[in-house]
């Protein structure tokens, strides 16, 4: 019998902020809670437990967690007054850095766990059920991957065709205004048995798209069989050989991490997506030595150009940092000029944001808002008029989308361009799970609207009835 069969399971609702990797930790717990008893439902409401899986990256990501735990008070308080009770636990990276604060100022909160411990979650929600405060911030020496349960064929049926997989975490880079090497702590990788076996399940129960995390998921150097290291490039290869899973996508890398055997993967491996994020942060060198990036921005480019010698019709995007402090006028238009020289497919544009204990925070030549706001409306233009380009060039040409979902109208079908662009068409739901041909007829908002080709190979079906 599964849980969710079970009348009187207990109920988790997880409600997840930030980055890819916190989806993927959010799947974990729950399967986690689910091997102890909880049931996850999607209903806040109805739930016992509620978890904030929160996000420190930027100021504003923090802060919704405060109101958040506000609404949370006031639900418990209605519950209590009802003879019912709610338990409230904060995960994730805000819980990591402030871990001890949040017990204090928040008296609502009964558990507080940091990304290292979500193994012990169990273990931690039956001690917070009987009535302890517990805060578990540790970066323990054991690896939580082999202590966390699989999910379930079930569960994973249940979260589609693609997936995310976990196959590094943490970074050693320090760039000078992030928290993630504090909250996330020092680089560490999976080893390779461990990531295709997960990766076997998931093409198990159906997934045909896997995308692997890592907060400088290029750096990957987990070990095989042998105890050798082995790179991201060669570990794509052996996910590729997986039956049944077609598309491998990462996510997200350094410069530097940027290796031939990478390289030579989006060479020579079709299963390898041509789509590549690659942050940059800035486009002027005195801003990139401040922010210790360890690049330039000739650097950055000679590394586009190496992969677009191998790989021509890669889609790149980025991330970009408006407003770090002693950004000059002069310093952002070198971001610009990096724009454009790049041609980015899509990006990611943030206002700096102080981020207690990071070197910039004590910067002194901090830029002020309305600047800040003006550059990123600025680099916000640049971007998109790169985006419509790059959604133009896709037009007329044929190309394999993965049709992962039903159509907003009945009759037709949503899926992915191998760049990462939402393609919408007129075809059977049947199709959902295929990788089809589509030509690309039109351009629309944040879409492209596609026509499936028929196209009857000899001595096969058609495609489509
Ligand atoms: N302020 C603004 N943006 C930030 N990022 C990381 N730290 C900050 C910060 N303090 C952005 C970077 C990074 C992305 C995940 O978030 O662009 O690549
Ligand atoms: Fe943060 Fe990425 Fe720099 Fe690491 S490489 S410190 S995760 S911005």
């Amino acid at each position: 019998m599964t849980n969710a069969s079970l009348p009187n399971a207990r109920k988790v609702f997880i409600k997840t902020y930030g980055c890819q990797m916190n989806v993927y930790d959010s799947e974990r717990m729950a399967d986690a809670l689910g091997a102890s008893g909880y049931v996850e439902t999607k209903e806040m409401a109805e739930a016992d437990l509620v978890l904030l899986n929160t996000c420190h990256i930027r100021e504003k990501a923090s802060e919704k967690v405060f109101s958040e735990l506000g609404r949370l008070r006031e639900m418990r308080a209605e519950r209590r007054e009802a003879g019912g009770d709610l338990m409230v636990g904060v995960t994730g990276c805000v819980a990591q850095a402030e871990g001890d604060e949040i017990a204090r100022r928040a008296p609502v909160v009964d558990l507080v766990v940091g990304p290292q411990s979500y193994h012990r979650l169990p273990e931690i929600v039956a001690r917070a059920r009987s009535g302890e405060k517990v805060v578990d911030t540790e970066f323990p020496p054991e690896d939580k991957f082999s202590h966390l349960p699989a999910a379930s064929r079930e569960a994973t049926i249940a979260r589609g065709l693609t997936a995310f997989l976990t196959v590094q975490e943490g970074c050693d880079k320090f760039c000078s205004f992030c928290v993630v090497p504090y909250t996330r702590g020092a680089e560490t990788s999976r080893p390779v048995a461990d990531v295709l076996a997960e990766a076997r399940r998931l093409a198990d129960a159906g997934v045909r798209e896997v995308t692997l995390l890592g907060q400088n998921v290029n750096a990957y150097h987990g070990l095989d069989a042998t105890g050798r290291p082995m790179g991201l490039g060669e570990l794509c290869f052996r996910l590729a050989d997986i039956p049944g899973l077609s598309r491998v996508r990462y996510t997200t890398s350094h410069p530097l991490d940027m290796d031939d055997g990478l390289i030579a993967a989006h060479r020579d491996l079709d299963a390898l997506m041509p789509y590549l994020h690659l942050p940059v942060q800035s486009g002027s060198d005195a801003i990139l030595k401040a922010m210790n990036r360890r690049h330039t921005a000739a650097q950055y480019l000679a590394i586009i150009e190496r992969i677009r010698a191998a790989k021509p019709d890669m889609a790149l995007s980025g991330d970009f940092i408006v407003g770090f402090p002693g950004e000059t006028d002069e310093d952002f238009e070198a971001t610009l000029a990096l724009v454009e020289a790049v041609g980015y497919a899509s990006a990611f544009t943030f206002k700096y944001s102080t981020r207690p204990g990071t070197p910039g925070a004590s910067m002194t030549d901090q830029v002020p808002e309305p600047v800040k706001a003006e550059r990123l409306a600025r680099l916000n233009a640049a971007i998109a008029a790169g985006t419509a380009r790059f959604a133009q060039s896709c037009v007329a040409r044929t190309l394999p989308v993965l049709i992962d979902k039903k159509g907003r109208n009945p009759g037709q079908v949503g899926g992915r361009s191998p760049y990462l662009q939402a393609v919408h068409m007129d075809g059977p739901e049947r199709l959902i799970g295929q990788i089809v041909p589509v030509e690309i007829v039109a351009v629309g908002n944040n879409s492209l609207k596609g026509r499936i080709v028929t196209r009857v190979e000899p001595g096969s079906a058609s495609l489509v009835a």
